[in-house]
């Protein structure tokens, strides 16, 4: 086990034993030819902060869609809360209610208010003729409100999607996920691309909602310097593997798994952006 000095970060989480995500030796492929991930294992402590790091490419994206069952894979085992992520698995579709998912796009609808699309997020607890319809109760309208003024866009609410930064664009984004009142959040790069201040923001808010709710949340990440002031384990993936986990362990970095490159390389591959 590696050792190397680093600052605490300010966001460190309780972590607590129970696993809420476990892939044992996992591999996918979108086509007959090729493997996208190739023996991934990993497993996630409960409440904890996780982040996924690597080049574009590299197979993130893909690992986040076997968490939430868009994808289920070729080989290998993944548990979700100890469900096998499939869509004819009764307990896990229930449970799907409760991932919070952000894709890479942040799937807002465009056309509609910052407000409603917040609302989409308690769609899945409202009764089949309510969600049709779109008949939000008013505690739901209320919940919406508030969890906008958590995001700092209660002036915004009627403003439609499209009109949006995209600061604020991914603030709705985390809001409708909150809404859902998720025990795993699951973010797809949605602090990549801003300024160092507002991705910090952003990260403060998710980190307030996993002391509040002992949330997991699941981000991906371009910045490695972002994800390890954040997350309790970094995982880095490169052609589809898992190379590296490390983990911030008091003041200390500690490398829980030895790969092809030194915790040093992987730093170097990564420069601090806020010094872009
Ligand atoms: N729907 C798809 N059909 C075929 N190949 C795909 C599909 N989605 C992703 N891939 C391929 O799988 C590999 C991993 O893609 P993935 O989206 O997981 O990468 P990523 O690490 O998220 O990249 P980025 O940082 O650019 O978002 C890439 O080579 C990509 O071209
Ligand atoms: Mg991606």
């Amino acid at each position: 086990m590696k050792l190397i000095q680093m600052t605490k970060p300010s966001s460190f989480s309780t972590i607590s034993t129970a696993k809420i995500i476990q892939m044992n030796d996992v591999w996918t492929s979108y086509d007959s030819k090729n493997y996208t991930l190739k023996g991934i294992n990993l497993s996630i402590d409960r409440g904890t902060n996780y982040a996924i790091v690597g080049k574009s490419g590299s197979g993130k994206s893909t690992l986040l869609k076997l968490m939430n069952g868009m994808m289920t894979p070729s080989k290998g085992i993944v548990k979700v809360d100890y469900q096998t992520p499939d869509m004819n698995n009764k307990k896990f579709k229930i449970m799907m209610n409760k991932i919070g998912y952000i894709p890479q796009s942040l799937g807002l609808v465009k056309n509609i208010t910052v407000l409603e699309n917040v609302l989409v997020g308690a769609l899945p607890r409202l009764g089949k003729i309510q969600s049709f319809f779109k008949m939000f109760p008013e505690e739901e309208l209320e919940e919406a409100k508030k969890i906008l003024k958590l995001v700092g866009l209660s002036d915004k609410e009627e403003r439609k999607a499209y009109m949006l930064s995209g600061g604020e664009k991914r603030r709705v984004a985390i809001a409708r996920a909150f809404m859902q009142k998720p025990t795993i959040l699951l973010a797809d790069e949605i602090v990549s691309e801003l300024d160092h201040v507002t991705a910090r923001e952003i990260m403060n808010l998710i980190a307030d909602a996993q002391k509040r709710m002992n949330l997991t949340a699941i981000m991906v990440h371009h910045d490695m310097q972002l994800a390890l002031e954040y997350a309790n384990r970094v995982a880095v993936i490169k052609n589809g593997e898992k190379i590296l986990e490390i983990g911030v362990e008091g003041d200390k970095i500690v490398d829980f798994q030895t790969g092809d490159l030194s915790t040093q390389e992987i730093m170097e591959m990564y420069p601090d952006e806020s010094k872009k």
